[in-house]
Order: C-alpha cells, then sequence, then structure tokens
C-alpha cells in the first residue's frame, strides 16, 4: 500500500518548529500522512486526509525513530568478566579492546553476521532507525575489510576504524611497530576497507593514537573520499578536538573532557558533539556537561556507543534517561540529540525529524509522551518501529537503506 494515515496521536514530536511547539517541533491531537515512505502531512487527528489504510495511535506519543550515529557493532565475545572487574575499582583502559580483537579474528564471517543481526534486531527494539558502525576489531587488512563488507550489507553508515588501537603484533615491536601500523592503517587497509565505507575514524586519546597520527590517518581517509570523524577527549584531552575541527570531522565522539577552548571550538564549528552516556555509565567516569556544550551553542548528539567493552548497550531510551539525569539535559534536548543530533552527525537531512519529505522513519510509545522516555527508566516504552513507513518486523533484518540515498 503506498499511503498510510496514522490517527490520534496524543503527542507528535516532529523536531521540525514550523510543525509544532519549540526545538522539537511537538503537537498535540496530531495526525500524519505517510506516501511512498515519507512523510506527507502533518496536522490535527481531526483534519487527516484519507489514505489507503489507517492506524490508529489512541493517544499515545509519536516520535522520531532515533539515530544511533555511534556504535562498534562488528566483534565477537563479550567482557562482562571486564565489567564486573571494573565494578570493583579496576580502572578502564583501551587496552581491554585487544581481548576483542582476537575473539572478532577467530569468528567466522557467519559468526560476525549473527552477532549484527541480533544486535540490530535489539536496536529496532529500542525504537533505533538508523544506525552507524564502526569496525575496529578486526585490525588487520583482512579482518577489518571482512567487518566493513559484513556492515555494509547492514547499513549505508559505515566507518573504518582500523586506527582503535595498535594491534598487538605491532605495538610489541615498540615505535617501529606502532609507525608500521600507522603506515598500514593509512595504505593497504584503507584501500581494502575504502570500498565498503563511508566515513573514517581513529580513536585519539591516551593509550590509542596521538594527535599527529590521527591526522595522518584522516588526512589519508579524505584522499579516499571517506568523510571524517573521530573519537575525541573520553579518557583524557590530548588535543583531538582541535584536530576534529581543523579537519571539519562531521562528529567528535565521546567529548568527556573538555576545556573552555574546546566549547568554543566545537560550538563554532560544524561538528556535531557526540555523547555517549552508556561509556561513562560502564566505565564509572565522571558525566560530560551537556549544558556548557548547548548554551555555548554547539550542536550535541546522543549514541549509544554499543561494544562489548566500554557501553554494551542498544538501548536509546537508557541512554536518553542517563543523559537527562547525569549530563544535565532536558527531556526535550535529550531527545532531540538521540534523533535530529545523531542525524546532524551523520552529515543527514533526511533523516532524525518527520517534517514533510522526511523519511517516514518514527516510534510509537507506549506513553502520552516523550517525556516518559526519562521519566520511567529502565521500562520499556518502544510500542512500535516504523522505518521507509512500514512497521518493521521485530525479526526482520533487512537492510538499513532509504531508496533515494
Ligand atoms: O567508544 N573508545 C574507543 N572505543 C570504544 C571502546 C572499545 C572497547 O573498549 O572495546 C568506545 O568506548
Ligand atoms: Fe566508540
Amino acid at each position: 500500500m503506498s499511503s498510510v494515515a496514522i490517527a490520534n496521536i496524543g503527542s507528535l514530536v516532529t523536531n521540525d518548529e514550523t510543525l509544532g511547539a519549540g526545538k522539537i517541533g511537538e503537537r498535540s491531537g496530531a495526525g500524519m500522512v505517510i506516501e511512498h515512505g515519507r512523510v506527507a502531512w502533518v496536522g490535527d487527528s481531526a483534519n487527516l486526509p484519507e489514505a489507503d489504510s489507517h492506524v490508529d495511535v489512541g493517544g499515545q506519543a509519536v516520535i522520531p525513530g532515533f539515530v544511533d550515529s555511534h556504535a562498534h557493532l562488528m566483534f565477537a565475545g563479550d567482557r562482562a568478566a571486564e565489567f564486573s572487574a571494573r565494578m570493583e575499582g579496576k580502572p578502564y583502559s583501551a587496552g581491554g579492546i585487544k581481548t576483542t580483537v582476537a575473539a572478532t579474528r577467530a569468528a567466522t564471517d557467519d559468526e560476525l553476521t549473527a552477532n549484527l543481526r541480533r544486535l540490530v534486531t535489539e536496536m529496532h527494539a529500542s525504537g533505533i532507525t538508523t544506525f552507524e558502525t564502526k569496525s575496529g576489531y578486526g585490525l588487520s587488512v583482512e579482518d577489518e575489510v571482512r567487518s566493513l563488507r559484513i556492515a555494509a550489507a547492514h547499513t549505508d553508515e559505515t566507518t573504518f576504524l582500523g586506527a582503535h588501537v595498535v594491534p598487538a603484533e605491532f605495538a610489541e615491536r615498540g615505535q617501529p611497530g606502532v609507525d608500521e601500523y600507522v603506515s598500514l592503517v593509512s595504505g593497504e587497509m584503507l584501500t581494502g576497507a575504502a570500498a565498503h565505507s563511508k566515513w573514517i575514524d581513529v580513536f585519539c586519546d591516551r593509550g590509542a593514537f596521538d594527535v599527529d597520527q590521527a591526522r595522518e590517518i584522516l588526512t589519508a581517509g579524505i584522499a579516499a573520499d571517506l568523510a571524517p570523524r573521530i573519537h575525541a577527549n573520553q579518557l583524557s584531552n590530548i588535543g583531538a578536538i582541535e584536530l576534529a575541527v581543523e579537519l571539519d570531522c562531521a562528529s567528535a565522539d565521546h567529548c568527556t573532557h573538555l576545556s573552555d577552548r574546546d566549547i568554543e571550538l566545537l560550538a563554532g564549528s560544524n561538528t556535531v558533539a557526540t555523547l555517549l552516556p552508556g561509556a561513562e555509565f560502564s566505565t564509572r567516569s565522571a558525566y560530560p556537561d551537556a549544558r556548557r556544550l548547548i548554551d555555548a551553542g554547539a550542536t550535541v548528539a546522543v549514541a549509544t556507543d554499543c561494544n562489548p567493552g566500554s557501553s554494551y548497550t542498544t538501548s536509546m531510551p537508557f541512554c536518553i534517561a542517563v543523559a537527562v539525569r547525569e549530563m544535565q539535559m532536558s527531556p526535550a534536548e535529550a531527545l532531540w540529540s538521540a534523533t535530529a543530533g545523531g542525524a546532524a552527525a551523520l552529515r543527514r537531512r533526511d533523516i532524525g525529524h518527520l517534517g514533510l519529505g522526511a523519511a517516514a522513519d518514527f516510534v510509537i510509545l507506549n506513553a502520552p509522551s516523550h517525556q516518559h522516555l526519562a521519566y520511567r527508566p529502565g521500562v520499556n516504552l518502544i510500542g512500535q518501529t516504523w522505518r521507509n513507513g512500514k512497521l518493521i518486523d521485530p525479526s526482520g533484518h533487512s537492510k538499513q537503506g532509504h531508496s533515494h540515498d
């Protein structure tokens, strides 16, 4: 069927200020018509035009589908024991990534695919309609390329993260080994990865890559037509925000340790500050203050950072609740950041909102207002997740591409 009318929406969040109140464009008593997978009409439910089919949501809230702009889904194994040790006082370090690298290299393609599908099914159940995923647990030409090849069959938003950490077989040879790995990532590994990637990312932090190495790798990626994004200032501040802005990265992710100057730089740039509440939660670290960023005028996204080490969650409602409670965001700001903010971090205009012409990616909540996402933490309020105007089969695994992309 080509058109669907959604009736009796108690509260509709559009993220379009011309369609409703405030930055999230919220309106009550709303209706929406979808045609050919896009939003074709938004107005009062009482004036809802005819359509091929009709869905009455009975006064519940409808919000844009979540856009998860930061996840690491190409891995095998888990690190539950490492999490428990942290909760007993052991600090988080970048070195834990190597445990997952060993498990990922040992996994078959089918095992990596099955794990990805399991996580994507969880994401749909948490209201995520677009996700990005990085490689970064292969760290050899063969294992990075296969991670990205498998990922690209499931999402358009694939990110080459060969520069996650220096793998043991290079690191154990000291500086010459490290230099060789940086050249490999910027050379042969990038060449193989580029065919399956839209983005390039570097973990620029203590225990991972320094600013000069990150610049070299990101610049090589840009020359290969990948767009840059960066893991910045999660564990320490080594100057990654300046590099992010210098290279016009779409997003600087984590932003846990920010100086006033970093905030000024982000506010004056097109680089989105992506906050990852699950990472501070799961590493028992101090949360960044989103207020400082928002009040300075920076664009803020919230994402899951789903990965087996520092944030093993696919729940965007959980991230919203933590962002509200711990990062000084209002419920409306956190919702905007998990939808329109995520879209901005992926430089997408077709998703993250329900303005006219947008992809009809939305969530029907089992709640009368989006505020319940933070107000009722830990309660599953996701009623239905729709993508391109179709209800996602809870066990369905179609590729997350939009027809016009
Ligand atoms: O975003 N910071 C770097 N990468 C991941 C963690 C990876 C891991 O611990 O396995 C992150 O938190
Ligand atoms: Fe990450």
